[in-house]
């Protein structure tokens, strides 16, 4: 059977993307920003995942007001790079599962929820950018470590849905996963956010205290944050902070009580709070993949001590 044994969260800075793709991921500005996501690459490439799913926004690339999906999932085999303004990014083509896909349309729908099925798509920054800073920069020529399956989120045109209906779609997704039949290994995406403004008078808002106290509550209470309607992440997170919704379908596929590997926050990256954890289901990790989950794992040799304890430091919380 097919399991979820992990879930990472991720901002999608699209300056992010900006900086992989002119090199200037060593200036010391972006350096701050990529310097976090280091033990992550490592944690990705010793997980080697199977699948990702990855909830993610469209802004307005591959849709437009003419047409705004609340859960679109990407059924195709394969999603190119969209054209967001200065050419498609040079990134490799994203190659989809459409087996597990198709899988998990047919159960999330008959568990009523009206996803809608898409054969035929581009993804933009909103996908690459997360994918490119926990599987690091991929020659346009090259692969991805994985197939992906992208689920996208209205979170552009009022109304998104609720936390709590992202949370609960979680949950439909979990058990949609649980019930394909190949033993695969799968990690889930919730990325966006985290605070941010992008126009108008409050453009360049950043709320810290309010990103750490939602970071803390997705590792240990997340029954806190589907309670929190759109009106409190507007006046809190700013306009775009309404992102983090996203992070509730991630959060919703894991178990209830997770293990935090590792989190990251900075501030700024373009006008944006950078935020990225990576939540582990106790035990999953190690029916699958014969290791067990990091947060439990001891660590041997004088290396891993060491990687331990630097890793320990790099929690940022602000
Ligand atoms: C910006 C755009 C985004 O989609 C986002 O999530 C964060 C920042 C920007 O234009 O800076
Ligand atoms: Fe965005």
């Amino acid at each position: 059977m097919a399991r979820i044994v992990a879930g990472i969260g991720s901002s999608h800075v699209p300056a992010i993307g900006a900086a992989i793709d002119n090199g200037k991921t060593e200036e010391p500005y972006w350096k701050r920003v990529f310097s976090g996501f280091e033990k992550s690459q490592e944690w990705m490439r010793e997980t080697k995942p199977d699948v990702a799913i990855i909830v993610y926004n469209d802004h307005a690339s591959a849709f437009s007001v003419d047409l705004i999906p609340t859960f679109a999932l990407g059924c195709a085999a394969e999603f190119p790079p969209a054209d967001e303004g200065w050419g498609p990014r040079p990134v490799p083509v994203v190659q989809g599962h459409p087996a597990l896909a198709s899988h998990i349309a047919q159960s999330v729908i008959l568990d009523e929820f009206d996803l809608t099925i898409v054969n035929k798509m581009t993804v933009d920054h909103g996908m690459t950018v997360p994918m490119n800073l926990l599987f690091g920069k991929v020659d346009k020529d090259a692969h991805w470590p994985c197939p992906v399956i992208p689920l996208a989120v209205n979170v552009v045109m009022y109304p998104p849905p609720t936390g709590h209906r992202c949370f609960m779609l979680g949950r439909a997704i979990k058990k949609a996963v649980e019930s394909y039949p190949d033993d695969l290994k799968v990690v889930i995406f919730g990325t966006g956010g985290l605070s941010h403004q992008i126009s108008g008078p409050r453009a360049g808002l950043i709320n810290s205290k309010w990103d750490t106290a939602f970071l803390d509550n997705l590792s240990k209470d997340p029954q806190k944050l589907v309670k929190i309607p759109h009106v409190d992440y507007m006046r809190e997170a700013g306009a775009e902070g309404i992102e983090m919704v996203m992070w509730l379908i991630m959060r919703g596929a894991l178990d209830d009580k997770v293990d935090e590997a590792y989190r990251f926050y900075t501030v700024p990256a373009s006008n944006t709070a950078v935020g990225h954890i990576i939540l582990e289901n106790r035990g999953r990790g190690a029916k699958v993949g014969g290791k067990k989950p990091a947060g439990k794992r001891k660590p041997t040799t004088e290396k891993h001590k060491r990687a331990a304890a630097a890793a320990k430091v790099d929690r940022v919380r602000s």
